[in-house]
């Protein structure tokens, strides 16, 4: 067992990639070597990493790959993405291709709606409470003027403000809820900002408040942050073709179309399916918040709320057939940022922003829904025709070759080798003992 380390963060990088060579490795170079083939040689560059959190020892590198082909209310948009798992970007560039072919993707933002809550116990009398909280709003409000003058100059703010008693839940627990629009930030610092201050000011105000005893002057606040429960800042996307644009191969549109439902609505009424399903769709969803530099914790976290809010995990797409027409959309909270945090610093999400076309939280939205629709097809696709297995195994064929030491030239071999074969890890071995001799 290791000894607790004390001042770790003041030491030098050096002194901390030492410490962690004569810790875990004993003095092994190869590890030294490993950490140090990761910085990048550009030092100014390498300092921006090294200072985004805190102990650095080196990067830890993502593919980034884009999708292209995406056609979004009739612009077309190459997507990128940064995700180390072998098929989600052939299979999202695959779905965009077949989509492309029967009129691309429709998509539209239902809100952009955040919430923020201050969390406080207060004992004593509900009705006294209600009057002060009417009584304070405009003064709560006037508070965070210098936090909110900019944000309401382009048109955003606060936009509600509510007392929540919730002390049938727990006791002498209320809430400050409040409502914000951050146009095209995220806006988690300046939610927080607001309600740290709606925090002081409640506290200063309680104590002036005449109506109330001592014990009622006495707020006490627990504390104060923004939820990523964000149920009303939700998108929409979808996409719709006649049934018998459906045909793939030798199965008619009507039988693909009716099995690629059922597997929707399983995925509607067992949890166990669902989560799975969703995670396919959080695939598409992540590479994407990831590559554009949003926070995709946050993101995972409200997607996945929202997707059990009624109670039980369901999924987040839908399908069905209308007169002939087979309609798929998916319906999920997106709280996302095109300015501030990571896109003005990481140069790899400003290129990504680019590569989008520069585009707002609204747009930004929008692309991130397609793409976790675009995974989600992909999926139901094979798992309802072919299978998983064959579309993961070729891509992942390459990581077995690397795994193995394979050579460029030997790749190819094997690679052309199982083109239209089943691909299994034992398969592989096989082959590449062979083709080495
Ligand atoms: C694998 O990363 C994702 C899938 O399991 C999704 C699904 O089952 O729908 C293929």
């Amino acid at each position: 067992m290791t000894k607790p380390v004390k001042g770790f963060s003041k030491r030098s990088k050096k002194e901390k990639v030492s410490w962690i060579i004569d810790t875990f490795f004993q003095n092994n170079i190869d590890a030294e070597k490993i950490i140090k083939k990761y910085w990048n040689e550009d030092e100014k560059l390498q300092q921006l990493h090294d200072e985004f959190i805190e102990n650095t020892i080196t990067n830890y590198y993502l593919p980034f790959g884009v999708a292209p082909n995406f056609l979004i209310n009739g612009t077309l948009h190459t997507i990128p993405m940064a995700i180390e798992e072998s098929s989600v970007v052939a299979a999202a560039s695959k779905a965009a291709k077949f989509w492309y072919d029967r009129g691309g993707f429709t998509t539209e933002v239902l809100g952009t709606t955040k919430i923020g809550q201050v969390h406080f116990l207060y004992e004593g009398c509900t009705k006294k409470l209600t009057a002060f909280f009417k009584q304070v709003v405009p003064k709560l409000l006037s508070s965070t003027q210098s936090i909110t003058q900019n944000m309401e100059k382009r048109g955003g703010g606060i936009t509600g403000i509510t007392l929540k008693d919730k002390t049938d839940k727990l006791d002498n627990y209320y809430q400050i809820h409040c409502e914000f629009e951050t146009l095209d930030a995220m806006g988690a610092n300046f939610i927080n900002s607001c309600l740290e201050q709606f925090a002081k000011t409640l506290k200063q105000e309680a104590l002036l408040f005449d109506d109330f005893s001592n014990t009622e002057k006495n707020i006490s606040i627990v504390m104060s942050i923004l939820s990523n429960f964000t149920p009303n800042c939700l998108v929409k996307a979808s996409v719709s073709c006649p049934v018998s644009d459906l045909k793939i191969g030798d199965i008619s549109g009507e039988e693909f179309a009716q099995k690629f439902i059922t597997a929707v609505k399983i995925a509607e009424i067992e949890p166990y399916r669902a989560v799975t399903h969703n995670k396919g769709i959080m695939n598409g969803i992540d590479a994407v918040v990831l590559a554009t530099g949003n926070d995709f914790r946050a993101i995972e976290a409200g997607v996945h709320a929202y997707a059990a809010k009624g109670g039980q995990y369901k999924s987040l797409t839908h399908a069905n057939i209308e007169n002939g027409i087979f309609k798929f959309w998916i319906e999920l909270p997106l709280a996302l940022g095109t300015v501030g945090g990571l896109t003005k610093l990481h140069p790899l999400v400003k290129l990504a922003l680019e590569i989008l076309q520069k585009p707002n939280a609204k747009e930004l939205m929008q692309i991130v829904a397609v793409a976790g629709l675009a995974q989600n097809f992909g999926a139901l696709h094979s798992l309802t025709t072919t299978g998983i297995q064959k579309g993961h195994m070729k891509m992942h064929l390459m990581n077995i070759l690397n795994q193995l030491g394979a050579t460029k030239s030997e790749k190819t071999t094997i690679a052309a080798y199982f083109e239209g074969k089943t691909v299994t890890h034992s398969n592989v071995v096989t082959k590449f003992n062979e083709v080495r001799g």
